[in-house]
């Protein structure tokens, strides 16, 4: 990492701090919100949000992070604002990411997340369609509702970042397709631009609508959210090094599941750049369905190429950029702080 670079003071415990400060503060609105579906949408939310179990009885464990609500909360401090200005937006911003998880993992044909069944493989396709939809449904009206000038700002935000996310979730599930090797394998500017999408756009709103409900100017806003999207990318490539090298008994999602799908994600893209007859083989590996063994072999060959090294050092660039974003004078400095040690904990987490 370059020196110049600040070096938040961040430890576990500041970082578990934050984020059950932010759930304390969101979780009583997102349950109040939820309650008002249908009973069996609301049951299969409540699966979705780690409330509760498949046979509908109540579950305390381990749920999502809950990363982009706080997010959204601490940018709201951080232009000056209290955290519960922005309480609807962090609600907002939670239902969506959880109703993209719900749809994800139906395209993506994963059977796992959080530690448990994903919504399609508890309740099957079409309800686990329904329940993203009405997540969906559900986080535009939150905002909606709350009907200040602020709130439709901030819905407008939500509503110019959806349509980049489902760009980003298109590229992605069409880049399967795409060969491993030249001249029509994925490019990093391709990811680049695909994890923007997919990943970037989300947390970027989540930190300009934070800064939009705390009354954020327009430009302070707009260098929240390049802070959010250099999150975003960073915490996709990390996400990808996790979906290869990852445990999952602490990801609680699938291992392998990304190369076996064809997933062009960047460890694999970066590898397979790096051309030669270390690229080919890679590129022979992947293509013929391969088994375990050939996708473990595959693994340690991404690494040889240099393909983990390339997405950590990436991850690591675009934490660079988000720190020295935070430095900016206006920003209220414990927020900055707390938002810095996020931002390092997006790139050093191993789930
Ligand atoms: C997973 O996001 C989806 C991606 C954008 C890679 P998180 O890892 O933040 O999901 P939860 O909410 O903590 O489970
Ligand atoms: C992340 O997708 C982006 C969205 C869910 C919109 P991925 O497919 O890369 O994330 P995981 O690994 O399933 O969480
Ligand atoms: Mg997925
Ligand atoms: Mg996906």
């Amino acid at each position: 990492m370059p020196p110049e670079t600040p070096q938040p003071q961040a430890t576990v415990r500041d970082v578990t701090q934050i984020l059950t400060r932010t759930r304390g503060l969101v979780d009583p609105v997102l349950r109040r919100a939820v309650q008002q579906l249908h009973p069996h949408i609301g049951e299969m939310a409540g699966f979705a949000l780690g409330w509760r179990e498949l046979d509908g009885t109540s579950r305390v464990g381990q749920n999502g992070k809950g990363l982009r609500p706080a997010i959204v909360l601490l940018a709201a401090r951080a232009s000056g604002a209290r955290p519960e200005a922005a309480v609807d937006g962090a609600v907002a911003i939670e239902l969506v990411h959880t109703f993209s998880l719900v749809h994800d993992d139906i395209m993506d044909g994963d059977e796992r997340r959080r530690h448990r069944d994903t919504v399609w493989k508890a309740y099957g396709v079409g309800p686990a369609v329904l329940t993203g939809d009405t997540l969906l449904a559900l986080a535009m009206d939150t905002l909606a509702q709350a009907g200040t000038p602020q709130a439709a700002a901030a819905l407008r935000r939500l509503s110019s970042t959806l349509l980049e996310l489902v760009r980003g979730q298109a590229e992605d599930v069409a880049f399967e397709s795409r060969p491993w090797s030249c001249p029509d394998a994925v490019t990093v500017e391709e990811y680049q631009a695909m994890a923007a999408g997919k990943t970037g756009a989300l947390l970027a709103c989540a930190a300009a609508v934070g800064a939009l409900l705390g009354g954020g100017s327009p430009s302070a806003t707009a260098a929240m959210s390049r802070l959010g999207r250099h999150l975003g990318l960073a915490f996709q490539a990390v996400d990808d090094l996790l979906g290869i090298w990852g445990d999952p008994e602490v990801t609680g999602k699938p291992v392998f599941s990304d190369l076996r799908s064809g997933k062009k994600t960047l460890p694999i893209v970066a590898a397979l750049a790096s051309g030669g007859d270390g690229a080919s083989r890679l590129a022979s590996l992947l293509g013929a369905r391969p088994d375990d063994v050939t996708l473990r072999r595959a693994a340690g060959l991404v690494r040889e190429l240099g393909g983990l090294a390339y997405t950590r050092e990436r991850a690591e660039l675009h934490l660079h950029e988000a720190l020295r974003l935070l430095e900016a004078p206006e920003l209220e400095r414990t927020a900055a702080g707390e938002l810095a040690a996020l931002a390092r904990f997006v790139v050093d987490r191993a789930h």
